[in-house]
């Protein structure tokens, strides 16, 4: 299972990297906004500093929803670095774009997926990732990880190259769930990440070997 990192904040990117676990980045408007990086040439050379950063895929999402300017967006993003994913949102543009960068060979990431159906015309498209947000289903008291089941159990069937990339991840829970049905990748906050570090009895545990080793060897 691939490891990303779901922000635009450098220190974070650069935190799961030194880790050596990071497999890649995903970012979005908000949080690019939630950053402060505006204006188009400040947000080009964030997406190429992230990508300096990290060795695997960064995802970038375009803003316009009509397919010439998914299509004009999208290639400016594609030939800023070679690590670019084009993020394009699942509406019917949307998909239209998703297959013509796909028969360019510029690789794309579904986002905004809340249903299998919408996941199976992504696949169909060529999307090189399919992200189902399965916080925000819920937030809502739907089932996000039934859904990134139900998306892997249909891709599987069929041999779909599209990787299942569970997004909207809340907790470490989340993530151990989206590991037991089988996503392909991961997009978290580094909280999350790191709470999968955690466990009381390691604690205890590390904190009783350093106090033997400590009374014969100080
Ligand atoms: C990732 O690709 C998504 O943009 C992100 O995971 C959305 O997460 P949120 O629901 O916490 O905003």
């Amino acid at each position: 299972m691939k490891f990303f990192i779901d922000t635009a904040n450098l220190a974070h990117i650069r935190e799961a990297q030194e880790l050596g676990i990071l497999d890649g980045v995903t970012t979005n408007p908000s949080l690019m906004a939630k950053e402060g990086i505006k204006g188009e040439e400040n947000i080009l050379n964030h997406y190429k500093a992230i990508c300096e950063i990290v060795d695997g895929d960064v995802s970038a999402e375009v803003i316009a929803t009509d397919l010439a300017g998914m299509i004009r967006e999208g290639e400016i993003l594609a030939a800023l670095h070679p690590q670019i994913i084009v993020k394009v949102p699942i509406i019917k543009d949307g998909i239209k774009a998703i297959k013509y960068f796909s028969n360019k060979g510029i690789k794309t990431n579904c986002t905004l997926v809340f249903s299998p159906g919408q996941a199976l015309l992504a696949a169909k498209a060529g999307a090189t990732y399919v992200s189902p947000f399965l916080g925000r289903l819920d937030d809502i008291s739907s089932d996000g990880i039934e859904l990134v089941r139900q998306i892997v159990e249909i891709y599987n069937f069929y041999g779909f190259a599209t990787q299942v990339l569970a997004a909207s991840i809340r907790s470490t829970q989340h993530i151990i769930q989206c590991a037991r049905v089988g996503a392909d990748v991961i997009t978290s906050p580094l909280e999350s990440i790191l709470g999968l570090l955690k466990h009381p009895l390691t604690d205890l545990g590390l904190k009783k070997f350093l106090e033997d080793y400590n009374k014969l060897n100080s």
